[in-house]
C-alpha cells in the first residue's frame, strides 16, 4: 500500500506505534516493524543515552526493517534536558529511521541545529501535536511529517478537547508535509477514516498493548479488550499534562 507516509518511512503499511513509556520496548517494536508497520522504542525507558543505544542495537538484532524512537520533550524530574540531548545524539549517531517528538518542538527545545543534525543523519523528524498552529510551525521548521493527535488519544497535547476527526482534515489542508492521525484508532476502519480525512496513515498505541508481544500483564490486556467506549477518563488536566486512562 502506497501513501506519503509509507514512502517517507519506507514501510509497507501506513501504521506506526506511538511512544509508550515502559511498554514500547525492543520486542514489541521489532514485531510491528517486521509486520510492515513502524515500531517504536521509547527513549524515556532508559536512564542514559548508552542504554538507549543498546536497546536500538537489540532491536536491530530482531528486525532489519525501519523503526522509530519516541523522545517526549515534557517537564520531567528524571529526564533532564541533558538526557534529552543524549537521546537525540544517540538516535542521530545510530541513524534510526525516524524520531517521534512529543511535547515541545525540538527546534525550540534543542535549537534549530537539531533539525540540521537529524537531516544530516538521515533521521526523519515527526512531531506529535494538537493544533493547526503547531503543525504550521513544524512544517516551516523543517519537520518531515506531523502526527495530528486529538483528544481521543492518551495525552492530547493541549487542553482544548479538539477531536481527531476535526484535527486531521484541518491540519491536512493547512500544511504540505504528510499528516499521520492519532487518537482513538484501533483497526482498519480507523485507518480508512484517517485517509479519507486527508491523513497519510495512522499512529496507534493502546491497540498495541493488547498483543502477545507487549509485555503488559495479561490481566491488563483482558481488561483493555473488555472495556467499553465510555470507560476512560482524563487525569492531570489541572497541571496541563493530561492523560487518558481506564476508569478504576
Ligand atoms: C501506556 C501508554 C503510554 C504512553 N506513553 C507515551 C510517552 O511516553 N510519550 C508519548 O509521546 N506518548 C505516549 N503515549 C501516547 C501514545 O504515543 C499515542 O500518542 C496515543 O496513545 C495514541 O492514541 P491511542 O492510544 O488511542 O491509539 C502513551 C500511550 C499509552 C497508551
Amino acid at each position: 500500500m502506497w501513501t506519503k507516509m509509507t514512502e517517507l518511512l519506507d514501510i509497507k503499511y501506513p501504521v506506526m506505534c506511538g511512544g509508550m513509556m515502559w511498554l514500547a520496548l525492543p520486542g514489541l517494536c521489532s514485531a510491528i516493524s517486521n509486520a510492515g508497520g513502524l515500531g517504536n522504542l521509547t527513549a524515556g525507558n532508559y536512564d542514559t543515552g548508552e542504554e538507549l543505544r543498546d536497546a536500538i542495537r537489540e532491536t536491530r538484532g530482531l528486525t532489519d526493517k525501519p523503526f522509530c524512537v519516541n523522545i517526549t520533550l515534557l517537564p520531567s524530574v528524571r529526564i533532564t534536558k541533558e538526557l534529552h540531548q543524549e537521546y537525540f545524539d544517540v538516535c542521530c549517531d545510530e541513524g534510526v529511521a525516524a524520531l517521534e517528538i512529543s511535547g515541545a518542538p525540538i527546534d525550540r527545545y534543542l535549537g534549530e541545529v537539531a533539525v540540521e543534525q537529524a537531516k544530516k543523519s538521515g533521521v526523519k523528524l515527526i512531531h506529535k501535536l494538537g493544533s493547526v498552529r503547531h503543525a504550521r510551525h513544524a512544517d516551516s521548521a523543517g519537520y518531515d511529517a506531523v502526527i495530528a493527535a486529538g483528544i481521543e488519544e492518551g495525552g492530547h497535547p493541549l487542553d482544548d478537547d479538539v477531536t481527531t476527526m476535526v484535527l486531521t482534515p484541518r491540519i491536512s489542508e493547512s500544511i504540505s508535509i504528510p499528516v499521520i492521525t492519532a487518537g482513538g484508532i484501533a483497526d482498519g476502519r480507523g485507518l480508512a477514516a484517517a485517509m479519507v480525512l486527508g491523513g497519510s496513515g495512522v499512529m496507534m498505541a493502546s491497540r498495541f498493548i493488547a498483543t502477545d508481544e507487549c509485555l503488559a500483564h495479561p490481566r491488563i490486556k483482558e481488561e483493555l479488550v473488555k472495556r467499553q467506549e465510555n470507560d476512560t477518563t482524563l487525569i492531570c488536566r489541572s497541571i496541563k499534562l493530561q492523560m487518558r486512562c481506564l476508569n478504576n
